[in-house]
Formats: C-alpha cells, sequence, structure tokens
C-alpha cells in the first residue's frame, strides 16, 4: 500500500477529529492580547485554556525586557548548540539561578521541556539499567522510555505499592551493575493530582534507586515559595534530579534539569537534544531570567493565582460537577458523553455563554468521556468564575441536567 494513502486514510485518534471540527475543537484561534478574556470566532470569552498561571505573559516588566533583549541581541544568537560555538554569560547566569530557586548544587537550561526530558531519561540509562516510571506519565517521559536502551516498567499511576512490588522484581532480576531510576511528576497535568513524591522518596531507604520528577505544572505554582512539588511536599532533597519547564508558569519557552553537580555535567556532554540542536535565542534567556526573578519575588501573583482557583473549584463541585481528585490549581472536569454530545456541549458554551476551555478526549481519557481541563490564572475575576460556573450548569441543563452529564473519574 501507498504509504501517503495509508496516512491519509488515517489519522491516529486524535486526528479523527480532524474533519469535522479543526478551528473549532482542534487548532481553534484565540485572538488579541494573552488575557482572561480574549476573541474566539469574533466573540469575547473567558478563556481557561492557557498556561499563564500568573498573568506572566503579558506582564509589563516581562514585556519591557522581552522587548529591550529582542531588539538588543536579535534572533541569531546563540550561533549553533552551546557545546560546539553557542554558549554565553546568559546561559550560565540563568543556570546558576535555576539551581538556587531549586536548591541543588547545578542546573542545566534546556530547549523546550518536551525535547529535554525525552533526551534526559536516554541519557540517563544504559543498557542494564532499568526505569519504572508512572503510567500516566506526559508523552515526553513515555517517549525518552522508549529512546532509551534499557529495560523498563510502568507502575499504576500514583501506586506507590505496586511501585515498590516491581521493585522488588527488579531487584531479584538486574545485574550487579544495573541501576534504577524512578520517573514521575510533581503535578500530573491533566488531573491535577500531585504525585506521591514523599512515599516514592521514603522507597529509596529501603531499594536503591534515583528519582526523577518532572514538574513542569509545579515549579513556580506549587509550595509556599512556588519552588514546586517537592516543596510543597517538603521532599525537594529527596528528588535527586527535578526538571521543569518554562512553557507553564513563565509562560515563556525552555526549560531546565537541576540536580547533582557531577551528573548535570555528565548532561551537559551527552544530552544529545541539546548538544545536537542550536541553543534557544538570547531573548528567551533573559526573559527566562525576569520571569524566574518574578516567580521568586512576586508571591502576591500565586496568592492571586490560588484565590481564582479554590473559587472556580468551589464553585463548580457545588453545581454537582466531578473535577476528579484535584489538589493543585489545574481544574480538570468529566463528563460522560459520546462524540456528539460532546461536541454540542462544547458548542453552546462556547457560542451561547461565551466560555472557552479545552476538551481532552479519547485516548487521554477512556473512550465515552470528555475532560474539561480548566487552567485558573491570577488575572480572572470571581466575575469569570461566577459566569463560568453557571454557564457549566446551564449547558448542562441544555443536554439533560447535570446527574445526566456527570461521572465519577
Ligand atoms: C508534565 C509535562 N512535562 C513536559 C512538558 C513539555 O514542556 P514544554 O512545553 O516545555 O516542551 C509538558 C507540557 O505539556 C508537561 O505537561
Amino acid at each position: 500500500m501507498d504509504l501517503f494513502a495509508k496516512l491519509e486514510a488515517s489519522r491516529g485518534p486524535l486526528g479523527e477529529l480532524a474533519g469535522r471540527s479543526h478551528g473549532v475543537f482542534a487548532y481553534p484561534t484565540l485572538e488579541g492580547d494573552i488575557a482572561n478574556r480574549m476573541t474566539y470566532r469574533g466573540r469575547r470569552c473567558v478563556v481557561w485554556s492557557l498556561n499563564n498561571y500568573l498573568g506572566l505573559a503579558n506582564h509589563p516588566e516581562i514585556r519591557r525586557v522581552d522587548a529591550e533583549s529582542s531588539a538588543r541581541y536579535g534572533l541569531a544568537a546563540p550561533m549553533g548548540s552551546r557545546m560546539m560555538s553557542g554558549e554565553t554569560g546568559e546561559h550560565a547566569l540563568l543556570e546558576r539561578e535555576l539551581a538556587e530557586y531549586a536548591r541543588k548544587p547545578d542546573a542545566l537550561f534546556l530547549n523546550y521541556g518536551y525535547q529535554g526530558m525525552a533526551s534526559l531519561v536516554d541519557a540517563l540509562m544504559s543498557r542494564h539499567d532499568w526505569v519504572l516510571y508512572d503510567a500516566h506519565s506526559h508523552a515526553c517521559i513515555i517517549d525518552g522510555v522508549r529512546l532509551q536502551t534499557g529495560r523498563h516498567f510502568a507502575f499504576a499511576h500514583n501506586d506507590v505499592d505496586h511501585l515498590e512490588a516491581l521493585l522488588r522484581r527488579v531487584e531479584e532480576r538486574r545485574a550487579p551493575s544495573g541501576a534504577v531510576l524512578v520517573v514521575t511528576e510533581g503535578v500530573f497535568g491533566m488531573s491535577g493530582e500531585q504525585g506521591r513524591l514523599t512515599e516514592i522518596a521514603a522507597l529509596k531507604e529501603r531499594h536503591g534507586f534515583r528519582l526523577l520528577v518532572d514538574d513542569a505544572h509545579g515549579f513556580g505554582i506549587m509550595g509556599p515559595g512556588g519552588g514546586g512539588t517537592g516543596e510543597e511536599q517538603s521532599v525537594q532533597d529527596g528528588i535527586d534530579l527535578y526538571f521543569g519547564t518554562f512553557a507553564k508558569a513563565g509562560a515563556s519557552i525552555g526549560a531546565f534539569v537541576a540536580g547533582p553537580q557531577g551528573v548535570i555535567d555528565h548532561l551537559r556532554y551527552t544530552l544529545r537534544s541539546q548538544i545536537f540542536s542550536k541553543g534557544l535565542p538570547l531573548p528567551i534567556v533573559s526573559g527566562n531570567r525576569k520571569r524566574l526573578e518574578l516567580i521568586r519575588t512576586r508571591p502576591e501573583l500565586r496568592r492571586a493565582m490560588w484565590r481564582i482557583a479554590h473559587a472556580l473549584q468551589s464553585a463548580l463541585r457545588e453545581r454537582g460537577f466531578d473535577l476528579g481528585a484535584t489538589t493543585t490549581p489545574i481544574t480538570p472536569v468529566f463528563l460522560e458523553a459520546a462524540p456528539e454530545r460532546a461536541a454540542r456541549f462544547l458548542t453552546v458554551l462556547r457560542d451561547q455563554f461565551g466560555i472557552f476551555c479545552s476538551p481532552v478526549v479519547y485516548p487521554v481519557v477512556p473512550r465515552g468521556v470528555l475532560m474539561l481541563r480548566l487552567i485558573p490564572t491570577c488575572e480572572h475575576t470571581l466575575e469569570d468564575v461566577a459566569e463560568t460556573a453557571a454557564a457549566f450548569s446551564r449547558a448542562a441543563e441544555e443536554l439533560g441536567g447535570p446527574a445526566e452529564l456527570a461521572v465519577a473519574s
């Protein structure tokens, strides 16, 4: 069969949406300044889909630094990969600041979280090693597991007993030179649950392994100082390698991994996604330094975001919606709805009530379940929350009432 004919016939589970919903449920265009209200298909909507927790996307101090460093450096520098010809003082400064904030001896700045994490899992493992990872891990962890040459097991989501059973199995089978890496997330980006980091780190006393935590959604958000989920759970020292991205609370791009100096140095020379790729432009690096400064020094942004998160979650729960087990700002709403009903619910929300949130469908959630994921930011208002909760109820009533729509997750 011709390759292209085969590809055109099947676009994969997400591509099934393409025919009917391109530009609507997939690849919608939001216009205007990044804010709590934006324009979608000509209508002003309350937008709950942006990873802009702390409102940094359009923060005047950030915009000023982004503009000044773009004017100063342009987009060409640094030239080449950092290892070859693209190293700069700004990169080194950012790494020092990140290490300090993550409370680790050293840090490596990465081009994009996805590439960085996939490559990181690969670079850490040899064919004698074992990686155990949470079954609900983000695609970048799964793809890192696929790339690496060691052996691997997935443990049931957040199931520490299952992880321990697997650790015992690995101990029976591994060669003396084989090492073990456990990978999980600080905040699971779809469900809003926290990884059970304290309990997983406690297993290190009985089973020798190293712990890598992807805290993409926790960095800047969780913990009293925004230091992340390790800080929230008072277990940052038990995390051997801490990974964060600027793409969420930072509203930018680029990521980092922080840990012991020797390991970070090893990664500087082995992380293929970085060695064989041009470094991120300098305005991004300078802009990220400014973002980190605001994350560190403006707790009021975090407080404002949490106020909205708590108000939103209470309002939706009071109206009978099922938010699963979130303990973070991420607000999933689980609805039982076949594709037609799911599409209708979203259309009513957007077109009648001006509420824009993103649908999450199979294969991320089981078939027949529609998950709407709402991301609160410090820029939302209590009026946005009230309007949204009322719109959810009204849209559910149009489709037969919340009882019929809601499911236990
Ligand atoms: C848990 C997790 N890890 C990594 C990433 C990738 O981050 P980036 O957008 O910096 O590539 C994401 C983003 O969706 C994420 O949710």
